[in-house]
């Protein structure tokens, strides 16, 4: 072999072992995961520009921030959190399901989208969009801030048959922990991300059931306070307009804190689904860990721990790197 051969060797060598590192790098880069700030280089008003429209839209309509709150739940329990629950344009949308009625925010995201591809085309995901929105919405309402992990991309998918995971308000304990478990959240986050339900509201269609016939038998579920029954009787009449709207909190609906689950405690819950957090041993202990007599001693403190059950939520299924893509419209694939 002459020199030349031999030093091309080497050299190819070194290229090769460049090309390694940067195969991997790459490869670590499309692998894919969320972090903070991951628009910081090329999108770095993102949150800002998020945080206004939220702001905005929540200013002139007070039904908005939990309207977004929800939206982002309902995001990522049906194929992750992957902006699938905005698609418009296919036969059968994710977002026509039963259990994902009364959803909205749908404009506000898609007038956020139109901002950020005015300022840095094709760079923001819709499911990023979403997650953002939620936390801006929670400050909004008074819950405590937190840092959003970003990098999500959005995926190719929506079908109205995929909603099926989605918690039903008249699941049993044990279907809604699994549902849970099966996003890969326990039992604490099922109780602190239905701790949500300190704010915003519901239609008297989801409470026919609890309020009328719980058993197929004319009756009401034995664990609604009977001091509260009466209220939500007169809320939300026997055969009464199903649309009519009433508060998930009756004490303080506009305000995040840890109403909802003192109200599980208490017997005045509003939706079944959070009453059922008081039929299992282990959710029960969660609520009392936060709620019950002695947390003013020791206890955690629900507005504090929420935000990090947010984050475990927003990293469900999450597609990144080069998965999925960015779309150009929240409500249509490119
Ligand atoms: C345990 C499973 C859950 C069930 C069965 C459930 C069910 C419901 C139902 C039936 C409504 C009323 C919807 C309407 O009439 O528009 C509602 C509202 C709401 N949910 Fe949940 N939910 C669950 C978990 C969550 C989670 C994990 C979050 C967020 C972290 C959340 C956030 C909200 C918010 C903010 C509203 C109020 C929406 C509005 O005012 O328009 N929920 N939920
Ligand atoms: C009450 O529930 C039973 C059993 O689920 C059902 O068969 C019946 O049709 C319900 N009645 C009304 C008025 O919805
Ligand atoms: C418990 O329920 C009763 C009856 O509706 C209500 O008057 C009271 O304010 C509630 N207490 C708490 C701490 O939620």
């Amino acid at each position: 072999m002459g020199l030349p051969a031999l030093n091309m060797l080497i050299c190819n060598g070194k290229v090769f072992l460049l090309a390694l590192i940067l195969c991997y790098l790459q490869f670590g880069v499309s692998e894919g995961q969320l972090k903070v700030g991951f628009y910081s280089q090329t999108c770095p008003n993102v949150e800002s520009i998020v945080k206004t429209i939220v702001r905005d839209a929540t200013l002139t309509n007070p039904r908005m921030a939990p309207m977004l709150l929800r939206l982002h739940f309902h995001d990522c329990f049906v194929e992750g959190c992957d902006g699938s629950i905005l698609i418009d344009n296919v036969e059968d949308p994710e977002k026509r399901a039963f259990g994902h009625q009364g959803l909205g925010g749908f404009a506000e995201i898609e007038n956020a989208k139109a901002k950020l591809e005015a300022e840095c085309p094709g760079v923001v995901s819709c499911a990023d969009i979403v997650a953002l929105a939620a936390r801006d919405a929670i400050v909004l309402s008074g819950g405590l801030s937190y840092q959003v992990e970003t990098g999500r991309r959005d995926g190719r998918v929506s079908s109205e048959s995929l909603a099926a995971d989605m918690p039903d308000v008249n699941d049993p304990i044990q279907t809604l922990k699994s549902k849970f478990m099966n996003k890969g959240l326990s039992e604490k986050e099922l109780v602190l991300l239905t701790g949500a339900h300190t704010i915003g509201t519901t239609a008297c269609f989801f409470m026919s059931k609890r309020l009328y016939n719980f058993t197929g038998i004319n009756d009401a579920d034995p664990e609604i306070n009977p001091d509260f029954l009466p209220s939500l009787r007169t809320q939300c009449l026997i055969n009464g307009n199903v649309n009519i709207r009433i508060p998930l909190d009756a004490l303080s609906n506009e305000k995040f804190d840890d109403q909802s689950l003192r109200n599980i405690k208490n017997g005045t819950a509003v939706l079944a689904s959070d009453a059922r957090l008081y039929d299992d041993s282990i959710t029960k202990q969660v609520i009392d860990s936060y709620v019950g007599f002695l947390r003013p001693v020791s206890g955690p403190l629900f507005v504090q721990d929420f935000p990090m059950a947010m984050v475990k939520m927003g990293r469900i299924g999450v597609k990144t790197g080069l998965e999925g893509e960015i779309r150009r419209i929240c409500s249509s694939f490119n």
